[in-house]
């Protein structure tokens, strides 16, 4: 799929994306698991270039799951660093491409200090960044980002009777994320395992088979056309 054939009025604003299938990707060819995650940069990158070239205002990327820490220590260990090296690696190209980088998840003692640090920097370089809103999102999981914004909305002093939906919105994690229009998972999983599950309450879904390290700009572009064939109702009629 060429990004030149899709409906420039129909991109959708807000793209998230699991990135899955990197350790069976490098088993099917004799590598190690950690491997896997290394050649998924290339993919990042790439998605994030399509998105550009797209138009796509927001891509939130799933780096790193509140589950993942049940994976052997080797692994998390590898994780930790691969993502630190990977913003010190990137963050410049993503800079002066305009793109504005940001986090969710739980920033807790798990998530070692100088991994907390190079995100810190990231968000701080990247601020002014309009083109792209690339989040990562990183020891994060769908609810413990509602039970951090109910604990958050509590501390606040709200009372029982003042709590609904916007209120909630307001204590998430990122605020100003908008609702997921298109929610991409790759390497042949039909499951959410808890990829933003309160903002993809009406996001389209879809599921391509490549491993996220075989995934690049044209999968993106293809999930973009299947999003644009979809019929999105809101519990409501066709218009
Ligand atoms: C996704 O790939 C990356 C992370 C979860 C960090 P996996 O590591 O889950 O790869 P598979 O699903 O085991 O193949
Ligand atoms: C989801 O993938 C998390 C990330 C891609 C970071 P997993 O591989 O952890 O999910 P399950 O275990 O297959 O549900
Ligand atoms: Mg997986």
């Amino acid at each position: 799929m060429n990004i030149g054939d899709l409906d420039a009025d129909r991109i959708p604003r807000h793209v998230a994306c699991v990135m899955d299938g990197n350790g069976r990707w490098a088993q099917q060819r004799g590598l190690k698991r950690t491997d896997g995650h290394s050649a998924g940069e290339q993919a990042l990158l790439d998605a994030v270039n399509g998105a550009l070239e797209m138009g796509i205002e927001w891509l939130t990327v799933y780096a790193f799951s509140t589950e993942n820490w049940r994976r052997p220590a080797d692994e998390v260990r590898f994780l930790m660093r691969f993502n630190e090296n990977l913003l010190i690696r990137r963050r410049d190209e993503l800079n002066e491409k305009g793109v504005r980088i940001r986090f969710i998840g739980r920033r807790d003692w798990k998530v070692p200090k100088r991994l907390l640090r190079r995100m810190d920097e990231s968000i701080a370089l990247t601020a002014d960044n309009r083109r792209l809103t690339l989040t990562i999102a990183f020891n994060y999981g769908g609810r413990a980002e509602i039970v951090d914004a109910v604990k958050a909305l509590v501390e606040a002093g709200n009372k029982a009777d003042a709590v609904d939906e916007a209120l909630i919105e307001k204590h998430l994690y990122d605020p100003e994320m908008p609702e997921v229009d298109l929610w991409v998972r790759t390497s042949g999983e039909h499951r959410v395992s808890n990829f933003l599950i309160w903002q993809s309450a009406y996001a389209e879904m879809v599921f391509t088979d490549a491993h996220w390290p075989d995934f690049r700009r044209e999968h993106l572009a293809a999930a973009v056309a299947e999003y644009q064939r979809r019929d999105r109702r809101f519990g409501g009629l066709s218009a």
